[in-house]
């Protein structure tokens, strides 16, 4: 198996476990126990992805994987750019991809096909989620969960453009229902409010397990009336091939393992959550949120849900977040012609969103403010961010150690750090009030050196590149690895 061949989760799998990317767990129950065994997989250095098989009270081969996109290895494999990349190379093959990939996808319209495996049970009335084995992930979820590593398709009731994304989504009703928590503001909210104002329902398909890349796709902002399906073409180089659901004619993927369809109404909705989230805290108090009665379930044999379930980072998703979110901030940045931008980091420790870090090569007065204000506004970082914080270009924006010191040495608080208010925030900020809008507010912390003393700001006490060359190579035994 190679990286070209992979057209699907199984392959994906199958290619994964050559290279020694996977390890299989049997026997865990899915209340609380494939939870938090990821959990303890995410905080090790570079996890492998888990693959959960033999649940208690589930028949073998019905499985859960999660981890898959949770290092530089499987992200690549997963980006089709490669499988043997390491943090450092991922990101630099990243530049300017997600750009070539918005401007490439129309040429890779999904292609509807009349059959797949997906297709190989299709079930109508009497529905039940729990048939599988969906975990409850956290001690205090309010519920089993079956939507996280999720990809929810909906349309423009207009323009028929098709969306992807990744929301979560609560069993409800003893597996007849499930709610979807779309949040204000994401593409996939707009949507069903546009078919509940002309149709009075909202039709939708979810595809529950897949090729990670769809999850990477529908849990990554791409550009409003961008297909995620199309764009998933272009990062795979041709199209994906998808089938019509019987119900509300909106595509599926065609290679997918597990996948449900319905119709939303404005009224039809129950009370949902907690849910432990990517901030690192549980999602607050219950609210009812719109839920879907499922229509039909249609499924491969033995199906394997993809689960990514967020919680205090490292989780499931931080990594993909962080890596994606970089990419597509500089990519930006460098589009908007901000000049001197050297490099952009989404920390983990946000969630990779909260606290982004820009480094730029200062070229006029005002230069680091502007960096750093367009930045906390732009579509690709605007939701949930918190801090930005500029940075010279001698400081790695991926090192947070670096990047405080610059904040301890080059900014002065009264100065140099700026706030703004009512900005786009969630519903799942611990800071939120219960009740009110979800605002935020933001602040800007500009830790580059002051513009009017660059020429005599304090000489970093550092040894030089030719000295710390000069010394490891002289003891290269005793020094090695220390860089
Ligand atoms: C695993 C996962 C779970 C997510 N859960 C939610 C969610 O419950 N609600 C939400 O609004 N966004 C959620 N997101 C973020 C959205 O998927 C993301 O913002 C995406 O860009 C939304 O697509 P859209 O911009 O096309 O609406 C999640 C992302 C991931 C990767």
């Amino acid at each position: 198996m190679s990286l070209d061949e992979v057209d699907d989760l199984r392959d994906w799998l199958t290619l994964a476990e050559k290279l020694g990317e996977v390890r299989t767990i049997n026997g865990a129950h899915w209340d609380k126990e494939i939870g938090a065994a990821s959990e303890v997989n995410y905080k090790r250095p570079s996890p492998p992805a888990l693959v959960f098989d033999d649940i208690v009270g589930y028949r073998s081969g019905q499985r859960v994987l999660t981890g898959s996109t949770a290092n530089a290895r499987r992200l690549g494999m997963t980006l089709r750019l490669g499988t043997d990349l390491d943090d450092r190379r991922l990101v630099e093959e990243l530049r300017t991809r997600p750009g070539e990939w918005v401007a490439n996808a129309h040429r890779f319209a999904p292609r509807e096909v009349d059959s797949g495996p997906l297709t190989e049970n299709v079930v109508t009335g009497d529905v039940n989620l729990l048939d599988f084995p969906v975990p409850q992930w956290h001690e205090a979820d309010g519920g089993r969960y079956i939507g996280t590593g999720c990809a929810v398709f909906t349309t423009d009731p207009e323009s028929g453009t098709l969306n992807a994304g990744a929301y979560r989504m609560q069993v409800q009703n003893d597996g007849r229902a499930a709610s979807i928590n779309i949040e204000a503001g994401k593409h996939g909210a707009a949507h069903v409010r546009e078919w509940f104002a002309r149709e009075g329902r909202a039709p939708v398909t979810v595809s529950l397990g897949h090729d990670p890349l769809l999850l990477v796709v529908a849990g990554t902002e791409v550009p409003r009336d961008m297909s995620e399906l199309a764009y998933a073409g272009a990062v795979l180089g041709r199209p994906v091939e998808v089938v019509r659901g019987e119900a509300t004619g909106l595509p599926l993927p065609a290679r997918a393992e597990l996948a449900v369809e319905g119709w939303l109404y404005p009224e039809r909705r129950e009370q949902e959550g907690p849910f432990g989230e990517w901030t690192g805290y549980y999602s607050g108090s219950t609210e009812p949120v719109l839920t879907m009665d499922i229509e039909r379930v249609y499924h491969r044999d033995d199906p394997i849900q993809l689960g990514a379930p967020p919680g205090k980072p490292p989780h499931d998703y931080s990594y993909m977040r962080s890596v994606m979110k970089s990419a597509m901030i500089q990519d930006a940045l460098v589009r908007s012609g901000l000049p001197g931008v050297e490099g952009v980091w989404s920390h983990e420790a946000g969630g990779g969103r909260q606290l982004l870090a820009v480094a730029v090569r200062q070229q006029y007065a005002g230069h680091a403010r502007q960096a750093g204000h367009l930045t906390s506004q732009l579509p690709s970082a605007a939701y949930m961010n918190k801090f930005v914080i500029v940075v010279d270009h001698d400081v790695d924006p991926r090192s947070l150690n670096e990047v405080m010191w610059a904040v301890c040495t080059r900014s002065d608080p009264v100065q140099d750090i700026e706030t703004i208010s009512r900005t786009w925030g969630s519903r799942v900020d611990p800071l939120r009030a219960p009740g009110l809008p979800p605002f935020n507010t933001r602040a800007v912390i500009d830790a580059c050196r002051p513009w009017e003393r660059l020429a005599d700001f304090p000489r970093v006490a550092e040894a030089s590149r030719e000295l710390t060359d000069h010394v490891m190579s002289r003891w290269p035994d005793a020094l090695g690895g220390a860089r």
